[in-house]
């Protein structure tokens, strides 16, 4: 008997693949294969998590108590060391009930767009973006908008650029600092003046704190409800312990608002999720009680990293790489060699040209089409510094070619 009813709901069939998951996965199967192949498609730390957050979660793991559901909102214990930690540092003074914890930064982006979008709401989305925003801001009905910014302004969009985008549906701004994908930090003027249009405007922002300990030079991380106070009721902050800590795996992250706002997320998740696994709150607990020595040592060698990764971009004819101030990421564009022969073929995209790297070179880099704009690859320095230079190389000597 035959329904002509589709098989997947239209809201759901609708969502793309991640594409840097997508990308990962291709060049973990052709490692698997036997093939050389380096990956610049990671977006995680590629260090362990640090010993004493493990062993906090060991020891969970032998106390019965940590077998158990949590109230949904997460461990009493780990939302006021959010809190706490939130104001040590950003200068956003919250209390605990203004914290939810979720499954990853990600459960919170899904979660904040959820609780505040209608259909047909409008989201301000700087662009490139990192992809997991218009798909999740579309499955909560909304609708995004992007506002492109290019390499000439190091991808930082400016107050003009967010009015001319401004409609009567305008309801929320995303805000990434550092930004994944391009590494682009934002001044405390810059953002300052942000929040203050948003203000203006009656605009609710979701801001994306999950980079702010990855900054590099003279770049600092401001959040934004710290630097413009007036907005913090209308402001969510999305973070979590992924990066920080190399902590991907472990899959706690959080969200901070409004009470108002926080209660619908957390009424929404306990049907949804529930609870983050207990023993990865146990673990969170111990990292946000913590100090930041780990990630003050990571940061030195993502710093050493993006320097090569940046100076040999940037000796490939073709390649233009502004210098990324924060989390782990270049956002070169390679427009300069689109049609343009290699190895006997024309790519004309940047899609074309990374599958052509990825056969010719082995290398796997995401191109910007996953993130809105064609013409640009991402390639993440998490990686180690032979592998780097390595890839780089190898991604140079194909490049070299082109005629
Ligand atoms: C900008 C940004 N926000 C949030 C996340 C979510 O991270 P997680 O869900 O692992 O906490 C990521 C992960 O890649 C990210 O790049």
């Amino acid at each position: 008997m035959s329904i002509d009813r589709p098989r997947i709901s239209k809201r759901i069939a609708a969502i793309s693949e991640s594409a840097t998951l997508a990308v990962d996965a291709k060049a973990k199967a052709l490692k698997a294969a036997g093939r050389p192949v380096i990956g610049f498609g990671a977006g995680e730390p590629d260090f362990p998590t640090p010993g004493y957050i493990v062993e906090a979660a060991v020891t969970a793991c032998r106390v019965p108590r940590f077998h158990k559901y949590t109230p949904a909102g997460g461990l009493p214990e780990l939302r006021t060391a959010i809190a706490e930690k939130t104001v040590r540092d950003s200068g956003f003074r919250v209390d605990a009930a203004q914290v939810l914890v979720t499954n990853g930064g990600k459960q919170a982006v899904y979660q904040a767009f959820a609780a505040l979008l209608d259909p047909g709401d409008e989201v301000i989305v700087p662009t490139p973006y990192w992809t997991t925003y218009p798909e999740s801001i579309k499955l909560a009905g909304g609708v995004p908008v992007d506002v492109v910014a290019d390499e000439t302004t190091g991808y930082r969009v400016s107050v003009e650029q967010l009015e001319a985008a401004r409609t009567d549906r305008t309801k929320v701004l995303l805000f990434v600092s550092p930004s994944n994908p391009t590494g682009a930090v934002y001044s405390r003027d810059q953002i300052e003046a942000i929040g203050r249009w948003a203000d203006e405007h009656g605009l609710w922002v979701i801001t994306d704190e999950i980079y702010e300990h990855l900054v590099y030079g003279d770049a600092e991380f401001h959040s934004m409800p710290a630097v413009v106070p007036e907005l913090a009721d209308r402001t969510i902050v999305v973070n979590g312990v992924a990066k920080t800590y190399a902590m991907t795996g472990w899959r706690v992250g959080w969200m901070i608002g409004p009470k108002d706002v926080i209660k619908a997320a957390a009424n929404m998740q306990s049907h949804a999720t529930s609870n983050v696994a207990n023993v990865s709150q146990a673990a969170a607990l111990a990292a946000v009680t913590g100090d930041l020595a780990a990630v003050a040592e990571m940061r030195t060698a993502f710093d050493r990293r993006r320097q090569t990764m940046v100076r040999m971009l940037n000796e490939i004819p073709g390649v233009l790489c502004p210098e990324p101030e924060g989390a782990f990421y270049a956002y070169p564009s390679v427009k300069g060699l689109l049609g343009k022969e290699i190895r006997g073929k024309r790519p004309q995209t940047s899609v074309e040209l990374a599958s052509l790297i990825l056969e010719e070179a082995e290398v796997a880099l995401v191109p910007g089409e996953a993130f809105g704009t064609p013409g640009y690859f991402r390639l993440s320095y998490a990686l180690g510094d032979e592998d780097l230079t390595e890839g780089v190389s190898r991604v140079a000597k194909l490049l070299n070619e082109a005629g």
